[in-house]
């Protein structure tokens, strides 16, 4: 599985339920990498969306226990041994924060728009330069934001298990 992300310079993704900034070239990218792909997400990230809505073209697998019931396009599981045996290996883990950390384990490729620009947060990602599991291997840009700070798409990828 993939994990894709947008993080600002100390790895927060969200603040107050939504996302640190508007960014339509990563929306742009997200979308065309996610298309016709399954997506794994957490009930809160869904609840993000315009309108509760999943996304459109994918399979959204949707984790939580207190959905009564899915809506119309997602799937529902209630733990991540079930969303495992469902998930093909092409399917993007797209967040939020408490996914992420679980679901991580089982990727073995981050998408990681890294913007170049400290910015309040209270969700966040694992810090994938910290961690010894994951290699920067290549990177693409700068672009610029609407606000003019710098990002770049980075690939992280799994290290070689020994
Ligand atoms: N920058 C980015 O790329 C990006 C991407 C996505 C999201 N975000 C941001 O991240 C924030 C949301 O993240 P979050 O951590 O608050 O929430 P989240 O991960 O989107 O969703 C958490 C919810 O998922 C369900 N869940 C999690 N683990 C589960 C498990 N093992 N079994 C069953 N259900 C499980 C629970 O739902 P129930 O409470 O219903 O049980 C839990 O409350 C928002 O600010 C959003 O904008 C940022």
């Amino acid at each position: 599985m993939i994990a894709i992300v947008a993080v600002e310079r100390g790895w927060g993704i969200g603040l107050d339920g939504g996302l640190l900034l508007r960014n339509p070239l990563d929306m742009r990218r997200f979308k065309e990498r996610t298309m016709g792909h399954p997506v794994i997400l957490g009930r809160r990230t869904l609840e993000s969306f315009p309108g509760g809505k999943p996304l459109p073209g994918r399979d959204n697998l949707v984790l939580s226990r207190t959905l009564e019931a899915a809506p119309a396009g997602a799937r529902l599981f209630r733990d991540v041994d079930s969303l495992l045996a469902a998930a093909a290996a092409d399917s993007f883990v797209i967040g939020g924060g408490e996914v992420y950390r679980q679901l991580l384990p089982y990727c073995d490729e981050a998408q990681v728009t890294y913007v170049d620009a400290a910015l309040p947060a209270d969700t966040f990602f694992p810090d994938l330069d910290a961690h010894p599991d994951w290699a920067l291997t290549e990177a693409e840009g700068p672009y610029e934001t609407p606000e003019g700070h710098p990002f770049w798409f980075r690939l992280y990828r799994r290290r070689e298990r020994p």
